[in-house]
């Protein structure tokens, strides 16, 4: 197209948009692709070259006449809207802008974090399992037959009223010790070891200012065929110290659980009172996890021949953990998961 022709279509696309546009911001971003540095001038000023020699002095004035005539028009339509902006519109600039919230993690998906960071360096691959369970799992194969007075502790929520089928009844997972035996099943069948750490929701029907039904446990557990004792009280030692801080010291008492022998409670020395005995801890140590070694019953069920294979396992509950590293005495645990703002910001 010839060249005058294309500066009367821009004349006149001008001439329109200027009688119709409404608002000040679009006339600016028109202006810009007209009259900018990379707009239709600066592409029609490149095609002067193109022209007959003759041609070019008469059209490059054109050009520029046109050129400033939008100009002075652009002026005019932005002084219009200049006069019509009230103070409303208008916008300080001196004033602090507005405040904006900063949302973190729930404690206890921090916990959950700091755990698994610090048993993945040892070799404990993070797992997970259903939360939804048979029976056999959570109790049966970690040696607590139906009949067996031990299960009441665990105060289940059962889904099913029914026993289903070989596996039992259906529930929500009481501790994470279910997934000991589901693991050991998983590994044995491919002839390796076990070396997991399993941290996730559990359910018990309590409900009270130190209970909540819904709770988080990390368990550890090891098989292998020199899996020893030592091994756990290091794992453990390890954890605490790096959890809890190096001052911090560790104790096993003798305890019974049905799944490990033999059977531990772990105690921590107490943070508040650094182990001289206050009204948390009264004698300096506080209750924090149950540990064994893993009974030859239950490393059976796992597919394992006990006289070859060894194991540990261990028992935290996250909640608790977390309260005793930060020293926090929270008056009503459930407040945890009340998902009320003004206490969650706290932490
Ligand atoms: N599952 C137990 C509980 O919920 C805690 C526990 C005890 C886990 C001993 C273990 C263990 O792995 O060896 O109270």
């Amino acid at each position: 197209m010839p060249l005058q022709e294309e500066l009367e279509i821009l004349r006149k696309e001008v001439k329109n948009y200027l009688q119709e546009i409404a608002r000040g911001e679009a006339l600016s971003q028109y202006e810009f692709s007209i009259l900018g540095r990379k707009g239709k001038f600066t592409e029609l000023a490149k095609k002067i070259a193109q022209a007959p020699a003759e041609e070019k002095p008469a059209i490059g004035k054109q050009i520029n006449e046109l050129k400033h005539e939008l100009e002075e028009k652009f002026q005019v339509k932005k002084q219009e809207f200049h006069a019509q902006t009230t103070d409303a519109d208008m916008i300080d600039v001196s004033l602090p802008g507005a405040f904006q919230q900063y949302g973190h993690l729930h404690l206890v998906t921090r916990a959950i974090e700091e755990i698994e960071r610090i048993f993945v360096p040892l070799g404990f691959s993070r797992m997970s399992y259903n939360e939804i369970e048979w029976d056999y799992y959570a109790f049966e194969a970690l040696n607590m037959p139906r009949w067996h007075p031990a299960r009441d502790e665990w105060e289940t929520f059962f889904i099913s009223e029914d026993v289903v089928g070989p596996k039992g009844r259906v529930l929500l997972t009481p501790h994470t010790s279910s997934g000991q035996v589901r693991e050991m099943q998983k590994r044995s069948a491919k002839g390796q070891g076990v070396r997991m750490i399993n941290i996730a929701k559990c359910y018990r029907r309590q409900s009270d200012i130190s209970h909540v039904p819904m709770f988080h446990q990390f368990e550890g557990l090891a098989v292998d065929r020199s899996v020893t004792m030592r091994e756990l009280i290091g794992t453990v030692e390890y954890f605490v110290k790096n959890f809890f801080g190096k001052k911090r010291k560790v104790r096993l008492r003798p305890y019974h659980f049905r799944f490990t022998e033999p059977s531990f409670e772990i105690d921590v020395t107490c943070g508040i009172c650094n182990a001289k005995g206050c009204q948390y801890c009264k004698d300096g140590w506080s209750e924090i996890a149950g540990a064994g070694m893993v009974h030859p019953n239950v490393l059976k069920a796992g597919g394992y021949d006990p006289k070859k294979y060894t194991g540990f396992a261990f028992g935290f509950g996250v909640e608790r953990s977390y309260m005793m590293k930060n020293n926090l005495n929270i008056g009503d645990l459930r407040l945890l998961y009340s998902n009320d703002i003004r206490f969650l910001e706290q932490f």
